[in-house]
């Protein structure tokens, strides 16, 4: 990886700091329900605030289809960014114009002033030249902290960055290429990368990309039932892609090939039905080791067996990464596997884990072993992407040292 620029190497004192933040949080009844992406953000504002910078904020929140709506309106995020600084955050109704201009014409050294959201106006996704330029009005520096925006081309992205002379990375985004990069690029052995989630579709460029780099594979989740299929096996009524077995084949002879070890579960908690808004299953069993799937049945997480097999591998580890459930974890009765991953992770004190974006951020967090690992992406999409080794061009746009 080519490094970019950090704001600490540049002189921050009495400038007028634009930071592209992704305060893409959730919202229930007006209020941040998780704050986990304000937390993020806060080193690199507090480092600004030190240094005596003006700090200008700006994000986007939803998909607003280019229109202001008042339900995706950034106000509530600066009520809880005000109440985690400790220092008042002006908001401003509007993100660029003449308006917002003159409010940051009037700031001191020290202040901090959120804009409304970017996607209130349909130039913000098209990476449109006047927007872009209209937000480039309002900086001497620009600084990208929204790892998790940064595989998106969009004005306050990348076009802004054509507007401003200095375009450097905020700490967030430094620790995310850090972690999901240099650590994945460069791992200490065994790297063993452990992925789940629904389907094998969504993983399999990340699955090609981290064959290159991991030691070990572990594979949980709906993904597995493809595999298995794939293999000959039979799945019943589980979630699965019958018109991706060719893909999932190639992988495995792609493992093969390089002497990557690729464990897919030997055993499976099954259930005759699943209803997830009421959080129940019908009856339930544990599939026996290398059993089929019987018709009617429906596979819903990884069995004891497969979860002492993980946990042996990621005891081994030095370096681990997680992306993906192994199970319904948000169904209690189908949670275990997720939970004793999240537990071994944790347990691993002497490895460096990395948990990457999405519903494994969420599995760890209701684990309550967040604070036992290494580093949570806040990327959802960019993390998937960059372990795909795409590059982002929220990162590409950034000044290189
Ligand atoms: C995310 O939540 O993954 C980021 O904020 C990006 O949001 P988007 O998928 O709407 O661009």
């Amino acid at each position: 990886m080519s490094a970019v620029k950090s704001v600490k190497q540049i002189d921050v004192s009495g400038k007028r700091v634009l930071v592209r933040a992704d305060f893409n949080v959730p919202l229930e009844d007006g209020k941040v329900s998780d704050d986990s992406r304000i937390v993020a953000t806060l080193p690199t504002i507090r480092h600004l605030l030190d240094q005596g910078a003006r700090v200008i904020l700006m994000s986007h929140l939803g998909r607003p289809k280019g229109k202001p709506d008042p339900k995706y309106s950034l106000r509530p995020v600066a009520g809880a960014l005000a109440d985690q600084l400790g220092v008042p955050v002006l908001f401003l109704e509007e993100c660029m114009g003449k308006s917002v201009e003159d409010a940051v014409g009037q700031m001191k050294d020290g202040q901090v002033v959120l804009l409304e959201n970017v996607r209130f106006h349909p130039e913000e996704e098209r990476n449109g030249e006047d927007m872009s330029a209209a937000l480039g009005r309002l900086a001497d520096v620009y600084v990208n902290d929204a790892f998790g925006s940064a595989h998106r081309a969009h004005a306050s992205t990348a076009g802004v960055t054509a507007h401003v002379d200095a375009c450097v990375a905020g700490l967030l985004m430094e620790k995310e290429l850090t972690f999901l990069g240099d650590h994945t690029e460069r791992p200490d052995r065994p790297f063993v990368v452990i992925l789940g989630g629904a389907k094998v579709s969504d993983k399999i460029s990340v699955i090609d990309a981290l064959l290159d780099k991991a030691d070990t594979i572990l594979i949980g989740g709906a993904m597995a039932y493809t595999f298995k299929l794939a293999l000959g096996g039979k799945v019943g009524n589980s979630l699965s892609e019958p018109d991706k077995v060719d893909v999932a084949l190639e992988a495995i002879r792609k493992a093969e090939k390089r002497g990557v070890t690729f464990l897919l579960p030997v055993d499976n908690m099954i259930v005759e039905a699943v209803d997830f808004d009421a959080r129940t299953v019908g009856e339930s069993r544990f599939t026996g080791e290398g059993e089929d799937i019987p018709e009617g049945w429906e596979g819903v997480d990884i069995g004891s067996r497969t979860i002492e097999l993980f946990k042996r591998e990621i005891a081994g580890a030095k370096t681990v990464l997680w992306n993906g459930p192994m199970g319904i974890f948000e169904i209690e009765a189908c949670s275990a596997g997720t939970f004793a991953i999240a537990e071994a992770v944790a347990a691993n004190q002497g490895c460096v884990s990395i948990i990457g974006g999405g519903d494994s951020v969420k599995a760890v967090k209701k684990s309550g072993y967040s604070d036992k690992v290494s580093f949570i992406s806040t990327g959802g999409g960019a993390s998937l992407e960059f372990l795909e080794g795409k590059v982002l061009p929220g990162v590409a746009a950034l000044d290189q040292v």
